[in-house]
């Protein structure tokens, strides 16, 4: 599977600047090296979609009857112990998550996505995450292969890094890895 290129490679290294003339040498300059850190690429984006706001009160046989909150929680430590740098979405509604992916590229550096029933049907959420072009990795709670056969179906199949699914909160944290992995970010 080939990693989505990322358009934000930081350019870390040395700009040369040219310092102001001496005075009474005009002609003269000198060459001073200004040195730019390279910037660290882990920031991470962990993306929920459609019925993740109300989590505690779905089959808790597929879900772990647990609050979106509470998961939240424990992907942030697992981030934070993986060197990376978690911020979190959760929308009920398509277009907003698909501007939120068109902003992606200034947030963050790869992104966790369950993006719930929409995984299943919801090309514009795969255009937009196409375009975003950042190291994905698409988690689910429960096991999907197992399901109905609608739920087999994944319209973010060759855009995204890996699919963890069937894991519970188990899977965030491979995901982590992944994109961990992915991004360069050793700890
Ligand atoms: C889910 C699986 C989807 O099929 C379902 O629509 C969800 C949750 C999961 O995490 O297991 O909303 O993405």
């Amino acid at each position: 599977m080939t990693l989505p290129a990322s358009p934000r490679v930081p350019c870390p290294g040395r700009q040369l600047d040219r310092a102001p003339s001496l005075p009474g040498n005009p002609r003269s300059f000198s060459i001073v090296a200004r040195v730019t850190p390279a910037t660290t690429r882990n920031r991470v984006a962990v993306l929920h979609g459609v019925n993740f706001d109300i989590l505690e009160r779905r089959d808790p046989s597929f879900y772990g009857g647990r609050s979106l909150s509470e998961l939240e929680h424990q992907i942030e430590g697992w981030a934070r112990e993986a060197g990376l740098e978690p911020i979190f979405f959760q929308t009920n509604h398509e277009g907003e998550f698909v501007e939120y992916l068109h902003r992606l590229p200034d947030l963050a550096d790869g992104s966790l996505i369950n993006a719930g029933a929409w995984t299943h049907y919801s090309r514009a959420i795969a255009d937009a995450l196409g375009v975003a072009a950042l190291p994905a990795v698409e988690v689910h709670l429960s096991d999907v292969e197992a399901r109905e056969d609608w739920r087999k179906v994944s319209v973010f199949d060759g855009l995204v890094v890996e699919k963890i699914s069937g894991k519970g909160a188990d899977g965030y944290r491979e995901a982590l890895g992944v994109l961990a992995r992915a991004l360069g970010v050793s700890n």
